[in-house]
C-alpha cells in the first residue's frame, strides 16, 4: 500500500513487538560478538564509521536503516565476508568470544564456519537438495553420519517434510521460500553458533516471509541471529535488539554510514533516544 505524506505518522510507531518466550524474558545475557570502533573502507571510501555494539547469545539482533547506510557492509564484516571484496578494509575490533576475528593467525574459513550467512536472494547451488546441504559438511570434513546431518539440518530449517521424498531433485526446482529455507539448512548444517541474515525475506511473498520469521523464532533457541531488514515491522516482530543506522555527508562531501542508536527493540521503537531514529520509524525520514 503506498504511503503518502498525510498517512505518515508523527508519533513513534506502536509496532507489535516480540513479547513472549523470547530472550527478553531471560535475565542473563552473554555477548558472543562485540564490535568496537569499527570502520570500513572500500578503497579510499570510508563507507562506515565508528560502529560499536554487542551481539548477544540466543537473541535476534536487527539492523535497520535507509538504503546505503552500511547495514550489509557491517554484517559482512562480522564473518569476514568483506575479505572477498577487493579493496574492502575493516579496522577497529570485532571479537568473537573475546577473540579478535581479524587477529593474526585467524583463519577466515573457520570464522565463517562458526558464523554462517544467509543472503537476500536464495542462492542454492545447481545441485540436488541433498548435495546443497551436504556441501559444507563435505568441505569441512563433517561426513560421518552425513545423511543424518543433512536430515537434521533440513528438519531444523522446517523443510524436511516438503522435500524428504525428493532429495535428489534439483534445488533450483524449489519455490523461492523453500530455496531460502534450503539455504538456511545449508548454513546450519555445519553447526555454526551465529547466523547472519541479509534481508532474507525481501524476495519472498508474505506467506513465505511469515514462515521464515516463525523459523527464526525457533532457531534463536539454538543460535544467535543477526538480521538486516528493510522492513521495520519485521524488525519489531522478530528481534530483541535493534541497531538503527543512518548516512550523512562529511565536511569533505563524502557520504558515510554510521550507527545512530542501539537498544532493546521494544524501547527503540516506543521511546527512541535519538530524534533521527524517531524520524525514521515515524516515516518522517527523507
Ligand atoms: N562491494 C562494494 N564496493 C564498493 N563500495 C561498496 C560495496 N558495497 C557497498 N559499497 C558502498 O558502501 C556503502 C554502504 O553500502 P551497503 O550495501 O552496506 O548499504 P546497505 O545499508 O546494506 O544498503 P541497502 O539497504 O540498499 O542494502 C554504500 O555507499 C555502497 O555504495
Ligand atoms: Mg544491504
Amino acid at each position: 500500500m503506498p504511503v503518502n505524506e498525510t498517512e505518515r505518522r508523527t508519533e513513534p510507531v506502536q509496532l507489535e513487538t516480540k513479547t513472549s518466550g523470547g530472550p527478553q524474558a531471560r535475565t542473563e545475557t552473554e555477548t558472543v560478538i562485540r564490535l568496537s570502533g569499527v570502520d570500513i573502507h572500500y578503497g579510499k571510501v570510508h563507507a562506515v564509521r565508528d560502529v560499536s555494539l554487542p551481539v548477544e547469545r540466543n537473541r535476534i539482533t536487527a539492523m535497520i536503516g535507509p538504503s546505503g547506510c552500511g547495514k550489509s557492509t557491517v554484517l559482512r564484516s562480522i564473518n569476514r565476508m568483506n575479505d572477498l571484496i577487493p579493496g574492502a578494509k575493516v579496522t577497529g575490533e570485532i571479537t568473537y568470544h573475546g577473540k579478535d576475528i581479524y587477529g593474526s593467525g585467524v583463519d577466515p574459513i573457520a570464522v565463517r564456519r562458526h558464523i554462517g550467512m544467509v543472503f537476500q536472494k536464495a542462492n542454492p547451488f545447481p545441485k540436488s537438495i541433498y548435495d546443497n546441504v551436504a556441501y559444507g559438511l563435505r568441505i569441512n570434513g563433517m561426513t560421518d553420519g552425513l545423511a543424518d546431518r543433512v536430515e537434521r539440518a533440513l528438519r531444523r530449517a522446517a523443510l524436511w517434510d516438503e522435500v524428504k521424498d525428493n532429495l535428489k531433485k534439483s534445488a533450483l526446482a524449489l519455490s523461492g521460500g523453500q530455496q531460502q529455507r534450503l539455504c538456511i539448512a545449508r548454513a546450519i548444517a555445519v553447526e555454526p553458533e551465529v547466523l547472519l541474515m541479509d534481508e532474507p525475506c525481501s524476495a519472498l511473498d508474505p506467506i513465505a516471509t511469515a514462515r521464515i520469521e516463525e523459523l527464526m523464532n525457533e532457531l534463536v533457541e539454538d543460535y544467535t541471529i543477526v538480521i538486516v531488514t528493510h522492513n521495520m515491522q519485521q524488525a519489531a516482530r522478530v528481534s530483541d535488539s535493534t541497531a538503527f543506522y543512518s548516512a550523512d555527508v562529511d565536511s569533505a562531501g563524502e557520504r558515510y554510514g554510521f550507527l545512530v542508536e542501539f537498544d532493546d527493540t521494544q524501547r527503540l521503537f516506543s521511546n527512541p533516544s535519538d530524534s533521527r531514529t524517531e524520524d525514521y520509524i515515524t516515516g518522517r525520514f527523507g
